[in-house]
């Protein structure tokens, strides 16, 4: 890269960052800290809105800078329309020993470059995208943070992130994103990020650009166990 390119990139970001603290600052002394001035419906309102706009532009600025150095997707929905058919699915991949993977608890594989995410059950397992459909985060957490795979409860898998459940073996939601029993339990993951989403998701953008509130069908993939190696069914190159 050269290096004016890299200069100009340098200064992008850092305006970007400026920016967005600015807003997060000026959203904070209109709620808490007004001074002189009357801290009416309209300023609160106005605190309000900065806070969250600033907090949205600092999400998204990390998003595009740390995003690709901790081989995160950007944070956007995947359509259950794309999803491969099992009729497609016809090449057979090695995804390691079944003794190898957790009992009830997912965990990703990288398989032929796809994210994958297998789910053992005692002699059996499922297979599916390792990327949640609601905002492409990956459903096994974040390796060395605290968020961490849950386990399967009912036959389904949770998304550490936002909460969405789908049943692992056919990929459907069965719980939206933002449930407020999720919310309620998850102050910082839910109850703080839903309001963040709601908003980006109601500002007058394109669709593909804003996050979405819901998830939708997981890509599923076949799976069979062979002299006790899990093998995974992807579509064909
Ligand atoms: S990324 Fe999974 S529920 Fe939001």
């Amino acid at each position: 890269m050269s290096p004016a390119l890299a200069f100009l990139g340098v200064s992008i970001l850092g305006t970007w960052g400026l920016a967005s603290i600015a807003l997060i600052a000026g959203g904070i002394i209109m709620l808490f800290f007004p001074g002189d001035a009357q801290v009416d419906g309209d300023n609160v309102l106005g605190g309000i809105v900065m806070l969250l706009v600033g907090l949205g532009s600092m999400g998204a600025m990390l998003q595009v800078t740390m995003g690709p150095l901790l081989g995160m997707d950007p944070p956007l929905p995947t359509a259950a329309k794309k999803n491969v058919p099992a009729s497609r699915l016809t090449r057979w991949v090695k995804a390691g020993l079944l003794r190898d993977f957790p009992d009830g608890t997912p965990k990703e594989v990288r398989l032929r470059s796809k994210r994958v995410l297998i789910t053992r059950v005692g002699d059996t397992a499922t297979a599916m995208s390792a990327l949640c459909s609601h905002a492409r985060l990956p459903l096994a957490g974040l390796p060395g943070s605290p968020v961490k795979p849950i386990a399967l409860r009912d036959g389904c898998v949770t998304c550490p992130f936002h909460g969405a459940m789908f049943e692992a073996d056919s990929g459907k939601v069965v719980r939206q994103p933002f449930d407020s029993a999720w919310n309620s339990a998850h102050p910082l993951l839910g109850g703080m990020q839903a309001p963040l989403f709601k908003l980006l998701s109601a500002l007058p953008a394109p669709k593909y650009l804003k996050p979405s509130m819901e998830a939708e069908t997981m890509q599923t993939y076949p799976v069979r166990i062979e002299n006790g190696e899990i093998e995974v069914a992807l579509p064909p190159k």
